[in-house]
Order: C-alpha cells, then structure tokens, then sequence
C-alpha cells in the first residue's frame, strides 16, 4: 500500500512541521507511481492547512530514496510512452509549494531521491550519505530542472560530473558545492533536520514567505525547465538503452 511507503507524521518535538518520510526500505524507499500521488497529496494539503508551517523529508536508516523505481520506468517504456508520468505532476507539485521545506538525507540519495534536494530550502546530510544521479548511464537525461538549478548552484564542471558523468558525491563534497546546507552524524540527521524545520516554523510565516521567495527568483524558469526535461526524459525512457538498462536492473 502506497500509504505504508508514505508515511505522514508530525512530531510532538517539532510543532507546526508536517513530516513526509520515505519507507520502503526493503526496495531502498525507490519511488512509485502511487506514492508520488501520496505525496502530492500531502504537500497539498500541507500547503492548505494554517497550523502547518515547515514541510519536512525524510528516510529510513542508511537510505533516502534510490529514485524512481524502476519497474514503473520500464512501464512506461514498455507502454509507448501512453502512460503518465507521476514524477512531473510531483515536481510541479513541489515547486508550487509556499512554505519552507527541510530535508533529512542518510545514506543514500539516488536520482530524484537527489534531486529533490534541489527544491528543500535547507538540506541536511549525515556524514555517509551519497548523492548520485546516474541519468545518462540509464540513457536518460536530468530532470527536476536540475539541469538548470545545479549550474547555477554549482558552476558547470561539478555540474556535468553529476548529472551527465554520474559521479557519487559524498555529503562533505555535495555541501562544498553547495547543493546541501550541513553535514552531521548519522545519529543526528533525524534530530538536527526536525529543529530547523521546527525553528523555521516559528518565525513570522508571512515574512519568511516573502523571503523565501524572494530568494527562490523565477520560478517559472524552473517551470519551464521541468517541462522541457521531461519531453527528453519520456522519449529516452523508451528509448531501446534505457528499456535494455532497466531490464538488466530487473535481471539481476
Ligand atoms: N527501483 C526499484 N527497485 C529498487 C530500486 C529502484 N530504483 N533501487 C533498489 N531497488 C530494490 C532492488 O531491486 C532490491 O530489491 P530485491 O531485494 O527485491 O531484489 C532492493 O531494492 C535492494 O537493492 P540492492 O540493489 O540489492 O541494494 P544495494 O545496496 O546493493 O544497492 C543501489 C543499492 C541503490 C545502489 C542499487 O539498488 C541501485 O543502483 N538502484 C537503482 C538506482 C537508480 O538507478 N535509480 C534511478 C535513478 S534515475
């Protein structure tokens, strides 16, 4: 059930913060179809309810999230291209978001289980976590505008090694380029990322709301990027490398 590897929570130690945790550890929290359309519908009504005033991600011990998952991929490609896919409706999703959103990333983060990341506010990593998105190994392309927010971030060298070469960043080397806000022990992620969010939602929500916008810039540009990675991304899903890739992943 989609709501078990869903799980909402709010903490009794951190008010007004609603927790969206990833828990499917027994597949590494890879991310279906159906728990996209939980967490839509969570961030949603999180967005809509006043008492809620920080949004949080979480994992289960060692693991973030592995991606996509990839039986859903090789659904897509096997159904030529008809079906729809759920991670654009989720990051649309996420982008319209107007409250500040924290994460809590141990272990590892693959894909869009990286990728998210890039639209929390503030990212915290325990020391062992890895941050990996090997697109194009799968013959796929970027998505989740990462294409353009890691550049920007980043600056183009450390950009290409981990969107187009697939290079592993660990949490030290992902917080040097600025993609993630602090390292900490694997004990304390949990902790650490529940009293920022918890901090967070203790300031005045209308003037942290026009901060954070104005920090954020053109979220239409961000948009319009999804949008347009993800014309590649469904075509290269169907592409014969990448259904040969997730057969083989399948396989093994
Ligand atoms: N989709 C579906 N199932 C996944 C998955 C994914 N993205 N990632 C891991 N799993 C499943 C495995 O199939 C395995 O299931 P099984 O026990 O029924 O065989 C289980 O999770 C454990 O994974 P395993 O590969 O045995 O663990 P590991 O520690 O050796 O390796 C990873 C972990 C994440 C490195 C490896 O699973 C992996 O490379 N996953 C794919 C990541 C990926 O490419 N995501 C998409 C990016 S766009």
């Amino acid at each position: 059930m989609s709501e078990d590897h869903i799980l909402l929570e709010r903490p009794q130690v951190a008010a007004g913060v609603q927790v969206i945790r990833f828990n499917r550890p027994d597949k590494k929290n890879a991310i279906t179809d159906a728990m996209y359309r939980s967490m839509i519908e969570a961030l949603k009504a999180a967005d809509a309810d006043e008492d809620i005033r920080a949004i949080v991600f979480l994992g289960t011990p060692g693991c973030f999230s592995a991606g996509n998952d990839m039986a859903d991929f090789l659904g897509f490609a096997m159904s030529g291209g008809k079906g729809r896919l759920t991670a654009g409706d989720f990051l649309h999703t996420l982008v319209s978001v107007e409250k500040p959103i924290v994460s809590g990333v141990d272990g590892l983060a693959i894909g869009i289980g990286t990728t998210l990341n890039l639209h929390c506010d503030l990212t915290v990593a325990s020391s062992r976590s890895l941050f990996k998105t090997p697109f194009v190994d799968l013959a796929l392309v970027p998505e989740a505008a990462s294409s353009l927010l890691v550049p920007r971030i980043a600056g183009h060298q450390r950009a290409f090694a981990l969107l187009a070469a697939g290079e592993g960043f660990s949490a030290e080397q992902a917080m040097a380029a600025g993609l993630i806000w602090k390292v900490v022990p694997e004990a304390d992620v949990e902790a650490e990322t529940l009293k920022i969010a918890a901090n967070l939602a203790s300031k005045p929500p209308q003037a942290l709301k026009i901060a954070r916008n104005l920090v954020r810039g053109d979220v239409d540009a961000i948009r319009a990027r999804i949008d347009e990675e993800i014309v590649h991304f469904a075509a290269q899903l169907q592409s014969s490398e990448a259904r040969a890739a997730f057969e083989a992943f399948m396989r093994r």
